[in-house]
């Protein structure tokens, strides 16, 4: 049997036509990453399905990728396999990130980021001219309207910006909980896309995200750290979604990997985990999906999870199923 399951992020539900491009992005991604793994490996699929989901304006990674608090868009990626790890923190300029993780996985390194991750970028040929070409419409107006809500229509005295700007900061972003509770309408429906795959023989996974809509310039999330939210090792692979701060204080995606390691079947593994930590939370938002040999698990703690995957015999397609809510 092959398995793969792919995910668009963990979060809030969205309107009606946010939510049903989001599953139809899900949706094709998951087609695609079925067709690589019917006469490719398990790295080539999630990659694909990755990609796919990075070109998407509907899902937070590459086009489409949240903005953070001055505007801009800084993205996280990470490939793994049972052998090695490749990943990427705050590149603003890399096309799709996931193909830089994996170029990264071929170098010494584990994780490139910043300014080297974008440096990494234009020398490969990966890059566009501008971050411009990740900013949709949709998200310039959204973060205008919620740093209009959590500023108030305060007017700036030009002298007083950094002040203004640091004031900005401690209301607002160190409690990121706080945000959430008080600005939900602005979280967005999906966070994080991912792809895990077993292709008979190998696993692998992959995630990429655009971050928390409003982090701080220069936050790198759970997506490119290793064993955070992105994990493959004792034949198991996971891609995790959700607040990054909270799934990388309670090592999610690692500890997932301990259970299974430690017997528990794959469904299990991953909902004790998620459970465990989530518990350590007033407002827990976590997702993964998770395969192995034994099959494919997808659970979340946030509202909604809109994910999918398939189950193969060969070539044949003998599961399929792409939903917001699995549980
Ligand atoms: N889960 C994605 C992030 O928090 O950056």
């Amino acid at each position: 049997m092959k398995f793969i399951a792919v995910h668009g992020g963990a979060g809030r539900r969205s309107d009606k036509s946010v939510r049903s491009k989001a599953l139809d992005a899900v949706m094709k991604a998951l087609d695609i990453g079925i067709e690589t793994l019917k006469s490719g490996n398990a790295l080539d699929a999630v990659i694909a399905a990755v990609v796919s989901m990075e070109d998407s304006p509907y899902l937070n990674a590459g086009i489409g990728s949240a903005l953070n608090l001055i505007g801009e868009v800084e993205m996280d990626a990470c490939v793994a396999t049972e052998d090695s790890c490749g990943a990427v923190a705050g590149t603003t300029i890399a096309r799709n990130p996931v193909l830089l993780a994996k170029r990264v996985m071929e170098t010494d390194h584990l994780l490139i980021a910043g300014k080297g991750a974008d440096m990494l970028a234009e020398s490969y040929g990966m890059s566009v001219d501008s971050n411009e070409f990740f900013i949709t419409e949709r998200n310039r107006k959204r973060r205008k309207e919620a740093v209009k809500v959590l500023l108030g229509e305060t007017e700036g005295i030009p002298e007083e910006k950094i002040k203004k700007r640091n004031e900005y900061i401690d209301r607002v972003y160190p409690k990121l909980r706080e945000l959430i509770r008080h600005y939900s309408q602005y979280i967005s429906f999906s966070d994080t896309v991912g792809a895990v795959a077993f292709d008979g023989e190998h696993l692998a996974a992959a995630t990429s995200t655009g971050g928390v809509f409003l982090k701080l310039p220069g936050r790198v999330g759970d997506s490119p750290i290793f064993g955070a939210g992105t994990y493959v090792g004792n034949g198991i692979a996971i891609s995790c979604s959700g607040i990054g701060e909270q799934i990388m204080k309670t090592t999610l995606a690692k500890n997932i990997a301990n259970l299974y390691a430690f017997g528990l079947p794959i469904e299990l593994a991953v909902k004790s985990a998620m459970l465990m930590a989530s518990k350590e939370f007033e407002n827990p938002s976590m997702g993964a999906i998770a395969v192995s040999h034994e099959g494919i698990t997808i659970y979340h703690t946030s509202e909604a999870f809109v994910a999918g995957y398939a189950k193969l015999k060969g070539s044949e397609i003998v599961e399929r199923k792409v939903s917001d809510v699995w549980r």
